[in-house]
């Protein structure tokens, strides 16, 4: 498993492995908890479990000093110049709590989206493009300068979504070659893809066994429903999990990002 590749720099967490849905609908810090120490006991003892969610108090103590702020808000140049609210800097803690037991917030550097995006060779008008894990919904802002047929962001925590609604509607129309944006709050290990072509943007959205999940959902509607589908990965550590898959195959990539394309996808 490849490990640091790039500068972009979501942590990964390789303790975390991963919720498997969204209990009662809203995600709490208890309900989230409670499902973490459920999934993780089991596997690893009381003691360790322990000392991991220690780890993880640790981690977001330091998360919350005013230096770890500062730092977060050098993603705020997209903010100004488009007037919307994708910033890390100002989540709540309860997110940034729960983003620390499943994957915290990161907004996708903008330049490095839109080369990811140009570099497929497609003609977007045919294409659906899906965010997993959309966050606040800058990459929907984005991708709604390209002519796509849809967008559709799947975030879980609906602090992060109804502020990607709120920007979508900021968003002016004249910028939108896409008008038909979606974002949806749904845990992204049960969402069932569209049966059309589709380009998915991945951003470390989830730990490994989420990310595995997600993956095999994909590979699986594939196979019912053979299509052409591109897998934008940005900071992929987990590649080895879908080149094992069976479903794609590297096309494109650099040390910040790898382009996957199904097989026998016919585009
Ligand atoms: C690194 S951020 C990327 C945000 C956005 N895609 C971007 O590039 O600007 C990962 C996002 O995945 C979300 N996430 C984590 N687990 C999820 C799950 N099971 N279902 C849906 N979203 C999830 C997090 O809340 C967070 O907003």
């Amino acid at each position: 498993m490849k490990r640091h590749r790039r500068k972009i720099c979501v942590a990964p967490r390789p303790h975390l492995t991963g919720r498997t849905h969204l209990r009662n609908g809203q995600p709490t810090v208890i309900s989230e908890l409670q499902a973490w120490w459920d999934e993780h006991r089991p596997r690893a003892g009381f003691f360790r479990t322990a000392r991991t969610l220690l780890a993880i108090g640790g981690e977001f103590i330091r998360d919350s000093m005013p230096d770890r702020a500062r730092q977060r808000y050098g993603d705020v140049d997209y903010d100004w110049e488009h007037r919307v609210d994708t910033t890390s800097a100002n989540v709540s803690w309860r997110a940034r709590f729960i983003g620390l037991l499943n994957s915290s917030y990161q907004p996708i550097e903008s330049s490095l989206f839109q080369e990811m995006l140009n570099a497929l060779a497609i003609d977007y008008g045919h294409f659906t493009f899906i965010d997993i894990g959309s966050g606040k919904g800058r990459p929907l802002l984005m991708a709604s300068e390209y002519p796509f047929r849809r967008i559709i962001g799947v975030e879980f925590l609906p602090e992060l979504n109804a502020i990607a609604e709120d920007n979508i509607r900021k968003f002016p129309d004249a910028r939108k070659r896409c008008k038909q944006i979606e974002a949806r709050l749904a845990d992204a290990t049960a969402f069932e893809f569209p049966s059309e072509p589709l380009v998915i943007f991945v951003f470390h959205p989830l730990p490994e066994s989420g990310f595995r999940k997600v993956i095999a959902n994909l590979v699986a509607s594939m196979r019912r429903n053979p299509r052409p589908v591109w897998l934008i990965y940005a900071n992929p550590l987990f590649e080895d999990i879908v080149l094992q898959s069976g479903g794609f195959r590297k096309t494109a990539g650099t040390e910040q990002y790898t382009i996957f394309q199904a097989q026998r996808s016919g585009n």
